[in-house]
């Protein structure tokens, strides 16, 4: 399939576009670099540097694509609650850019980044697709406004999708193919290889008066290449017939933040500072994913199940 990969150069585009290569898929990404890198363009992929605000340069490069994949967005949460302005622009009027210029050109499907933030802070840990969607911030709110089109564009325009609830995504491809970092994150495992490497003194662990057996919140840390995997399987089936699906990726494991400095320390020989500071806003105790429906409907399991065998990919580029 010809294949447009809007957001191709970030963290999670890179790993996308590296596993629908190895399928034989024609990938054109299309990046604007605000936090892809060039060093994870592959060279056998075409490289379109364009904004999905940029309409008429989005219009060129979806013609004579038979789909896309769409990764391209804004997704800290803090600031989405801060700059709100910024998240309806570029996740929402950005990807509403992507679907009429789909509907202009003809593009078919699309297999979309969408998060477990659409969720919010459900009663239930262990989240499958029917527990309500209730975001509470303002990125998951953006997400779930960009499901809710694409439901519309599907019945108005035929244009099939599949949502990717991603859980905690983590990890770094296993045979190195991927270079660039993900610069700034914010995230659990990133943070502790800093201080790992010394860039900072130590972890603050936001909170350990959880209802959880350690008191520390626990999440579902899913590898970035077993999410790879499942956007391709998600392509693969649109083209097949499959309807449009909305569908949790995670690995249906929990693992504390405790359990995971812990797996750290395990691989890099060496404790961890750690020191506990207050809850964070908006923190869920547990969120952990019923995976059900993607392992029933694409196929998909994921590869990764031990949180050591995923710490080892970041720990090897560290
Ligand atoms: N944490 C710390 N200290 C830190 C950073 C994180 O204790 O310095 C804790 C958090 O409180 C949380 C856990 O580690 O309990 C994981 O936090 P992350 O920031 O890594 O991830 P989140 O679960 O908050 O959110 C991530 C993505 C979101 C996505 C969500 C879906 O950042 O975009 O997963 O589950 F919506």
């Amino acid at each position: 399939m010809k294949i447009l990969v809007v957001g191709g150069a970030g963290y999670i585009g890179s790993h996308v576009v590296k596993a629908l290569m190895l399928k034989g898929h024609d990938v054109t990404v299309y990046d604007n670099l605000s936090t892809g890198q060039e060093i994870n363009l592959f060279k056998q992929n075409c490289f379109v540097n364009g904004d999905i605000l940029d309409y008429p340069a989005l219009l060129s490069a979806m013609r004579g694509q038979d789909a896309v994949v769409h990764l391209a967005a804004k997704k800290a949460v803090g600031e989405s609650m801060e700059n709100p302005m910024l998240y309806s622009v570029n996740n929402i009027s950005g990807s509403l850019n992507i679907l009429n210029a789909m509907v202009e050109c003809g593009t078919k499907y699309i297999v979309f980044s969408s998060s477990a933030a659409v969720y919010g802070m459900p009663d239930k840990s262990v989240i499958d697709e029917n527990v309500p969607l209730n975001p509470i911030n303002y990125y998951g709110f953006t997400k779930l406004e960009i499901e809710k089109f694409m439901g519309w564009y599907d019945r108005l325009k035929g244009i099939k999708f599949v949502a990717l609830r991603y859980f905690n995504a983590v990890g770094y491809d296993a045979d190195g193919d991927i270079r660039g970092k993900e610069l700034n994150s914010q995230n659990l495992l990133p943070i502790i290889m800093e201080v790992v490497s010394g860039k900072r003194d130590k972890l603050k662990i936001f909170g350990n008066d959880y209802s959880t057996p350690d008191g520390t919140c626990i999440r579902d840390y899913i590898h970035v290449s077993d999410l790879a995997s499942a956007h391709v399987l998600a392509l693969e089936k649109l083209a097949q017939g499959m309807e449009s699906q909305s569908l949790n990726l995670g690995t249906e494991k929990g693992t504390s933040v405790l359990e995971m400095v812990a797996a750290c320390s395990s691989v890099v020989g060496h404790e961890i500072p750690v020191e506990f500071a207050p809850r964070r806003a908006g923190d869920p105790a547990v969120l952990v994913a019923s995976a059900n429906k993607a392992r029933k409907l694409l196929g998909w399991s994921p590869k990764y199940s031990d949180i050591k065998d995923i710490v080892r990919t970041v720990y090897a580029i560290n």
